[in-house]
């Protein structure tokens, strides 16, 4: 996939640009053709030098360059923009970030985004409480609205000592999200192009800091839909509940624990193409939650509950235009009534349905048995979740 490809190695000026001569060097070992374009604040961390040795090109900084040699001049920008098949920028410092998103070109790197006609990847790396400020992470919205690809920050201990999710992923990782970003402008992928929101796990409405109201999701069905919407060619996000999965590869992912977090992040994402909602949301949550860990003796023997909102009654009363709308109905009793109701009574266009009075299936389990409920037709499916999740979709989108 990446053998042959051109690829522009955006480094902006962060600890992690070290890192980005690893990733040069994995970038050129699959074969892909790299050059790189440095901010003014990368060459701080890494001198030009590496990336001119490793890349055997001569790297961009300004606009200008300082002695208008025969491969750099100052409309470099545009002829690398038309050359790349890739654009990564990794690290993309919180500063660069803004920069994209606010159109800035004050350097090679940023003038190169404006003028590129290829895929754009943003790696943001900083320190987990920039990270998580309103600044960047409204920058970060503003950017997928542009249709760039983000790989998220992993948590770790960061170059400040402290802490925090910031951290540049491993370079398997990031070559991983090239690929399929590469892979999503196949156009014979069923997805391709096309962004898809999942939902997975249990929320955890809490009552006090140690006990809170949950349920035994396991997260693996919501997972194994995130995946096959990738293998379809989707750039995937997929919001979950506290689980003990390990995060899919080349997969944007977001920890929630409350149904009203879980909200929140959908409606930052209700613009997905699909939205598939296979969390188990708790339907109640505690009217007030104590900030300190409420002593038995003091303890009223009540908890006064409140419903959460119904997200997926949301996204089907706010139903963008083509969007498809996928959600999941849990049932002990009259399996297809129910899930028939939801499917009307929350404006969906399809319910996968399961029954817990299946044995062998379940929460837990790695199989599932479901019936797939459209306006039209329903089928069932039945295997190891993965499967069932890969027929799923592969059903849906040929009827959709
Ligand atoms: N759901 C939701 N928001 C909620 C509760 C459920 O978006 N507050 C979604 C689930 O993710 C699922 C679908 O609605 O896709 C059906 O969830 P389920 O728990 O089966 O049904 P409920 O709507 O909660 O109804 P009931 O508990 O009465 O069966």
């Amino acid at each position: 996939m990446l053998s042959g490809k051109r690829i522009i190695l955006g480094v902006s000026g962060g600890i992690a640009a070290y890192k980005a001569a690893f990733l040069l060097r994995a970038l050129q070992k699959v074969g892909a053709e790299v050059r790189v374009t440095m901010t003014p604040a990368a060459t701080r961390f890494v001198g030009t030098e590496t990336f001119s040795s490793l890349s055997k090109n001569e790297v961009a900084v300004d606009v200008f360059p300082e002695n208008n040699s025969a491969t750099q001049s100052w409309t470099q920008h545009i002829s690398w923009g038309e050359w790349a098949d890739l654009f990564v920028i990794a690290p993309c410092t919180a500063n660069t970030l803004a920069k994209i998103a606010n159109g800035t070109a004050d350097n090679m790197l940023t003038s190169t985004v404006l003028a590129a006609r290829c895929p754009l990847l943003i790696c943001p790396t900083m320190d987990g409480e920039m990270y998580e400020s309103p600044a960047v992470q409204k920058n970060l919205n503003t950017v997928q609205e542009f249709g760039y690809h983000i790989l998220e920050p992993e948590e770790g201990y960061l170059a400040s000592g402290l802490e925090g999710k910031g951290r540049l992923p491993e370079t398997d990782i990031i070559l991983e999200k090239c690929r399929a970003v590469l892979k999503g402008y196949r156009s014979e992928e069923p997805l391709a192009g096309k962004k898809v929101v999942v939902t997975a796990g249990p929320t955890r409405e809490h009552i006090d800091p140690v006990r809170f109201i949950s349920n035994p999701s396991s997260g693996k069905m919501g997972f194994a839909m995130a995946e096959a919407a990738q293998q379809l060619g989707a750039e995937v996000t997929l919001i979950h509940g506290p689980v003990s999965l390990s995060k899919p590869t080349g997969i944007n992912t977001v920890e929630i624990e409350s149904a009203q977090q879980l909200f929140e992040h959908v409606k930052n994402h209700a613009d997905a193409n699909a939205v598939i909602m296979a969390a188990a949301v708790s339907d109640f949550t505690p009217q007030k939650i104590h900030q300190q860990k409420v002593k038995k003796d003091k303890a009223d023997s009540s908890i006064q509950l409140k419903q959460t909102p119904d997200i997926l009654a949301w996204l089907g009363d706010h139903k963008k235009d083509g969007q498809v709308l996928i959600g999941f109905a849990m049932e002990t009793e009259n399996l297809l009534e129910n899930a028939q109701s939801k499917l009307k009574k929350k404006r969906a266009d399809w319910i996968v349905a399961n029954s817990l009075n299946e044995d062998e299936y379940g929460f837990a389990s790695d199989k599932n048995k479901v019936h797939l409920l459209g306006k039209k037709d329903t089928v069932q499916i039945e295997g190891l979740k993965s499967e069932v999740a890969q027929q799923v979709l592969s059903h849906i989108f040929k009827n959709s």
